[in-house]
């Protein structure tokens, strides 16, 4: 989808989202002007539905604030790279970028998306990993050091291969290991450790005698744990991103806060932490606005 149509399609969702919420002033003057009739239980109805559509408005502003904000980060480090190698064509910079690719491909830091757990997911979660994928290959390819990625048991049968086939153009061709097999068939279960939000221990690094795993999972119908469980099957290490370490609440009106991040957002935090060797850096340039939380200010001075 181009950048217009996703504007315009933005738009017109918040334009519906307020046409409903007339809707509702509309009905509760009309329910409470009858003669005749009890106001006050379909008043309290009335508002407690009104009260919700405000806090799905409000969910959706932020969501379109945290995608402008992905947007215009994406557009920062197109033109960044544009800047630095002013003399390239984009032929040039394309070849460059598949070189880069190709070279990640065999001495890059590996990092395996594990789609094992695909089938306990609905269509509609399945096309939003599809285009968290997308996103993540993306940003892979505009990275300095892209990671050797391989999407794991990801079978050729299955409701998201055809789904990346259909919504992510060029997805055969993308320069990342597609296979059926398991972390576990590839690497040593003793190099891999598995990113889950449920683990004690924090990630402090990232190093190239380590396999990094991600759940492929959308969090639509919340399914708790299911990343850690799956870790603890397969008998591999575990961590979580360092978000106590160097973050703290935010207070919010919906007082809101998650650490609970999409694949394609942890992936883009662990890239800017390899990029720059600072966590406060890559959370404050990729954790979403949305989710309550904030660099602590000591984290960003002494900006490790
Ligand atoms: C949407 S999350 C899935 C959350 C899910 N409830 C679970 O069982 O983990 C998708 C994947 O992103 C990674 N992830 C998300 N937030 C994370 C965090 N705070 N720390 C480490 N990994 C995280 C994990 O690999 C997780 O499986």
């Amino acid at each position: 989808m181009s950048q217009g149509s996703e504007v315009s399609e933005l738009q017109l969702n918040g334009a519906s989202e307020e046409m409903d919420l007339l809707q509702i002033d509309v009905e509760t003057d009309e329910v409470e002007d009858r003669p005749g009739r009890e106001a006050a239980p379909f008043s309290r109805n009335v508002l407690r539905k009104q009260r919700h559509w405000e806090r799905q408005l409000a969910a959706k502003k932020s969501k379109r604030k945290e995608e402008k904000q992905r947007r215009k980060l994406n557009r920062e480090q197109d033109s960044g790279a544009r800047a630095d190698n002013p003399q390239f064509s984009k032929r040039v910079m394309k070849a460059i970028t598949r070189e880069r690719l190709a070279e990640a491909q065999s001495t890059g830091f590996k990092l395996c998306v594990d789609l094992s757990m695909t089938d306990s997911m609905s269509d509609k979660e399945v096309s939003r990993l599809a285009g968290q994928l997308r996103r993540l290959y993306g940003s892979n390819k505009k990275a300095p050091r892209p990671f050797h990625v391989l999407l794991t048991d990801l079978r050729e049968d299955s409701r998201l291969y055809r789904e990346c086939l259909r919504m992510n153009e060029g997805f055969l061709n993308y320069m990342m290991d597609i296979t059926e097999e398991s972390c576990l068939d590839l690497f040593p279960p003793e190099t891999v450790v598995y990113l889950t939000p449920d683990a004690e221990e924090a990630l402090e690094t990232v190093d190239a005698d380590t396999v990094y795993v991600l759940g492929g999972l959308v969090d639509e119908s919340i399914q708790k744990k299911l990343s850690f469980s799956r870790a603890t099957d397969l008998s591999v290490h575990t961590a979580r991103l360092p978000i106590d370490e160097y973050m703290v609440k935010k207070d919010n009106v919906k007082n809101f806060h998650s650490k609970i991040l999409a694949v394609n957002q942890v992936f883009d935090i662990l890239l800017t932490f390899c990029n720059t060797g600072s966590w406060a850096e890559a959370l404050q340039a990729w954790f979403p606005q949305g989710k309550g939380y904030v660099v602590a200010q000591d984290s960003k001075q002494t900006g490790t």
